[in-house]
């Protein structure tokens, strides 16, 4: 099987899976237990809080668990907003953020709030001066993600958080880490960050949010004091256990594992290169290596998923998560209008190699043809 499928979910590598292991085996204890199992456990869930909080570059108390991206992305849109309600009513988010960010906002509008919805260009930028100028003295939350889910798109958050301060320095800016924690560099600039266990070969179901000490945003869970009472439940700790070693690792191998997966890029690229009506979204040499979104004309992008798939390649045609939202408008059709049906993501991971490349691109120049010749008129 090749698996390129990774912007979607990684395998587990063999020390996270270990680590998973043992703390489902040996570390069970309630880490809220009074006991000393308890207190193992809890010693061990605070060590993947350091492990997360240090790849992050931020302080261990700043991180806040949470069941995965989705809902750290939730908690901080909305917590965000609903705590900041006095302040000022006005959010800024854009259009290709992923559907956990979009429909939070879509949640706050209807409970009063305008959001503005920032038009990227082709390939999903946004500049810093239309930013800038979008601030206003009663916004209160600005959310962009780092890289995108689709295209691979990466933003320089840093110049977008500085447009935001300079406008309005009290509103508070979240960005959306999922697709580039432990893969790209993620500057400390952010109030919120969102981050997930399952994109760096963690186990699903775990995510973190980070909060910078002294930003204001409400809780929207209620029961125990875990969490510091801010999220309460009882932890998921293995999975915990596996997320810090994860982004321990990641954090450790960030550059290598970048090259190794842009060779697996670069290759599926250049043997792509004579093959006609082919487009690449996004764009196509600043964008993120881990992620290739391309359009293929004449062909709708799940037969092709399934050809491959007849050939063991296993590939997407946008976000697993909006494979089930058939209503909204693709976030490849937000870029560029009727690329959207066309296209398919390959998305890669350092256990990738070229020669999966290669054999992809091979079986690809070999279907596209055939598909082509035999597509309904
Ligand atoms: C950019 C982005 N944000 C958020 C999420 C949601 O994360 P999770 O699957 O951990 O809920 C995803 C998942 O695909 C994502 O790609």
């Amino acid at each position: 099987m090749i698996y390129f499928d990774n912007a979607s979910t990684t395998q587990l590598t063999e020390p996270v899976l270990e680590a998973v292991y043992k703390a489902l085996r040996e570390d069970y204890a309630n880490p809220s237990s009074l006991h000393s199992e308890g207190f193992r456990t809890e010693k061990l869930m605070n060590r993947a809080r350091r492990q997360i909080a240090a790849a992050l570059k931020v302080n261990a108390d700043e991180i806040y668990f949470t069941s995965g991206g989705t809902e750290a992305n939730n908690t901080a849109v909305l917590g965000a907003a609903r705590a900041a309600r006095r302040r000022g009513m006005h959010l800024i988010t854009d259009e290709i953020e992923h559907p956990s960010v979009t429909d939070s906002f879509k949640q706050l509008e209807e409970e009063g709030f305008e959001v503005t919805y920032l038009k990227t260009d082709e390939m999903g930028y946004i500049s810093p001066e239309a930013l800038k100028e979008a601030v206003r003295e009663d916004t209160v939350l600005v959310s962009l993600m780092h890289v995108n889910n689709e295209v691979g798109t990466v933003r320089d958050i840093a110049a977008l958080c500085a447009a935001v301060k300079a406008a309005n320095p009290s509103c508070l800016f979240h960005t959306d880490c999922v697709q580039s924690f432990g893969k790209h560099p993620i500057p400390v600039c952010a109030d919120a960050v969102t981050v997930s266990g399952h994109k760096i070969h963690a186990p699903k179901g775990v995510g973190a949010l980070y909060i910078k000490k002294g930003s204001n945003i409400k809780s929207l869970h209620f029961g125990g004091g875990q969490e510091k009472g801010f999220r309460p439940g009882t932890e998921n700790t293995a999975s915990i256990i596996g997320f810090g070693l994860a982004a321990e690792l990641a954090a450790k191998d960030m550059a290598v594992n970048r090259d190794r997966v842009k060779a697996v890029k670069d290759t599926l690229l250049r043997a792509l290169d004579g093959l006609d009506g082919v487009y690449v979204n996004g764009d196509r040499e600043n964008g993120s290596p881990y992620i290739l979104n391309l359009s293929f004309e004449g062909i709708k992008g799940e037969v092709l998923l399934h050809a491959l798939e007849n050939e063991g390649i296993y590939i997407a045609t946008g976000s697993a998560c909006s494979s089930r939202i058939k209503k909204k408008k693709k976030i490849v059709d937000l870029l560029i209008d009727g690329r959207g049906e066309n296209n398919i993501r390959l998305s890669f991971s350092e256990l990738n190699t070229p020669e999966e490349a290669e054999r992809t691109a091979d079986v690809i120049k070999k279907t596209v043809p055939v598909l082509r010749r035999f597509r309904p008129r």
